[in-house]
This record gives C-alpha cells, sequence and structure tokens, in this order.
C-alpha cells in the first residue's frame, strides 16, 4: 500500500497516517461536514440508512467513511487508481457495508443515479467546465450540496501581469504585509460558461497520462481548471436548480490555521440545498 497522502483514517489500533497528525474524524474539517448534514438528517443512525450519500473526488476514502459510520449508504468516486486502491483497502479493514468506492471520473455522475446528499470537497475547482457540472450535481441531488472550494478574485493585480508574476512571486513573499492573499498564479479575468472567473494551470499539455495519473491531487483530464468568481459561483448555484445558498465557516481552527484561512486561502464551505 502506498503512503496516505492526507486522510488520517482509525483503522482499529492502526492509523493510515502518523500518531501525530489528526485523525479526520477528529478534524474541524469532518466535523463541519458532520453537523452541516445532521441539520438535513438528524439520525438516529438506523434513519440515516434510508438515504445516500455520494463523495466526489475522494482522495483516500476518509470523509465516505466517516458517511458510512453514521449510516448513510455511501459511494465514494475517485479517478486515480493509487487513491481507489487506499478507498478499497480503507473498506476493507473498516467492513462496513455501506461504504462502496467507484473508480471513475466525475463527471460520470449520472450513471450512479441520485443521491440525497453530494459531498464536492476539494474537486470543482479541478474542473474545466464548473458550472456544467454544478448543473450535473443538481440534477443528482436530492437535498443537500456541501461543497468546499477554492473561488477567484475579481480585483488581484497580480494576475495580470502574466510571466512577470514569477518573479513577483519570491519578492511578495519576503514582505509579509504584500502577501496577505495566496497568489495561485490564476489568469486574467475571463468570462467562461457566462460567468466569471479566472483559469488555473495544473499541469503542461501533453503531460503524459502515467505522469498526470500520479499528481494524486490534482485535475483528470483538463490541464486548466476554471476557478469563479465567488459571487458568480453563488449565482450559478442558484441558476441550476438550488434554492438555498449559505456559507459555513466551521471548518477552519485547528488544522485549517491560520484563523484567516478563507480569506487568504480564498476557500470556503458553501451549503447550497432544495426546498
Ligand atoms: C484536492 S483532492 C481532494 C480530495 C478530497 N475530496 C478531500 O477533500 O480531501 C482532489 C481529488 O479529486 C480527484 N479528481 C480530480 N479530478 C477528478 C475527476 N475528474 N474525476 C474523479 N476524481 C477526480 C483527485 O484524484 C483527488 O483525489
Amino acid at each position: 500500500m502506498n503512503t496516505f497522502t492526507s486522510h488520517n483514517i482509525a483503522l482499529g489500533k492502526e492509523r493510515t497516517m502518523s500518531d501525530t497528525a489528526i485523525l479526520l474524524k477528529d478534524s474541524n474539517l469532518w466535523k463541519s461536514v458532520k453537523s452541516t448534514v445532521e441539520l438535513f438528517y438528524p439520525g438516529p443512525q438506523k434513519e440515516n440508512a434510508k438515504y445516500s450519500v455520494v463523495d466526489l473526488g475522494c482522495l483516500e476514502g476518509g470523509y465516505s467513511v466517516e458517511f458510512a459510520k453514521m449510516g448513510f449508504n455511501t459511494l465514494g468516486i475517485e479517478v486515480r487508481q493509487d487513491n481507489i486502491d487506499k478507498c478499497n483497502y480503507v473498506k476493507q479493514q473498516t467492513g462496513l457495508g455501506n461504504l462502496n468506492f467507484a473508480k471513475d471520473d466525475v463527471r460520470n455522475l449520472k450513471n450512479y443515479g441520485k443521491f440525497d446528499i453530494t459531498l464536492c470537497y476539494g474537486l470543482l475547482y479541478h474542473l474545466d467546465n464548473p458550472v456544467a457540472y454544478l448543473k450535473t450535481i443538481c440534477e443528482n441531488t436530492n437535498k443537500v450540496l456541501v461543497l468546499h472550494t477554492h473561488y477567484a478574485n475579481e480585483f488581484d493585480f497580480r494576475y495580470n501581469l502574466g510571466a512577470l508574476n514569477n518573479l513577483y512571486r519570491p519578492f511578495e513573499k519576503r514582505i509579509k504585509p504584500l502577501y496577505t492573499k495566496r497568489n495561485f498564479r490564476l489568469g486574467r479575468l475571463t468570462t467562461h460558461e457566462g460567468y466569471r472567473g479566472r483559469w488555473y494551470k495544473e499541469w503542461n499539455a501533453g503531460t503524459a497520462d502515467n505522469k498526470v495519473s500520479k499528481m494524486l491531487w490534482a485535475s483528470h483530464g483538463n490541464n486548466q481548471s476554471f476557478w469563479l468568481l465567488k459571487r458568480d459561483l453563488i449565482k450559478a448555484l442558484y441558476a441550476v436548480g438550488f434554492d438555498h445558498v449559505f456559507e459555513q465557516t466551521n471548518f477552519t481552527g485547528d488544522d485549517m490555521a491560520p484563523d484567516n484561512y478563507v480569506e487568504y486561502n480564498d476557500r470556503s464551505m458553501i451549503v447550497a440545498f432544495k426546498k
């Protein structure tokens, strides 16, 4: 089994990562998802067994495990073989009968039917057509979408510098007051799928498939991703069919320091749901 890169999961007395790393189940990342879902599905576990969850781009399966432990019928979808091997190892070790994984591109979500809860954590900003994908998610979600994602800023002079931003980056890192927002080297502000945002380069076009499959956290099938502006992301969520859109910030704190995580990383947790 290759090394786990992010999800520290307790498997009996063992853990998938080091003893000093926080367990996913104890992290604010998971607790914020759990407490959100409990607003809609307060349980108990036996009641949750009537409902289903899909975990898109599930990496090593940590969130899927926790949903299954809550009682939900859970499917994790993940495109990379190295990651899905870890998911299946975790399934085998936990013995959870309501936990399943599929090795697939999340764009094929429609093939798996509808889910009551959709977790889209760290995935939307890896897609080149995020709005079309939000539509797919909405069509396949009965109740609630928990979306954890980066977004782009409308005003950021660094992204107008083009290649010069590569020179500017090391300079701003040394002068702390300049470095109030992480520099993702995004492209210029543009419109795509009718919404504003900026392009993010994941890997060089033409990179061999076997190399891309080893980039365990990256996009798959598109070498550039489109990061929507936050206000365009929210507009799109309503436009594709969600009735309510909230922002949830309980995930900050513990390993999501510093306190300004949301502002610094332009990343937040959005909860969208249907009446
Ligand atoms: C940044 S990681 C986030 C993982 C996990 N959801 C989490 O938040 O810890 C992105 C994950 O999405 C997967 N991924 C990226 N594009 C995908 C696609 N088109 N279909 C399925 N999985 C994809 C990657 O392999 C990786 O596991």
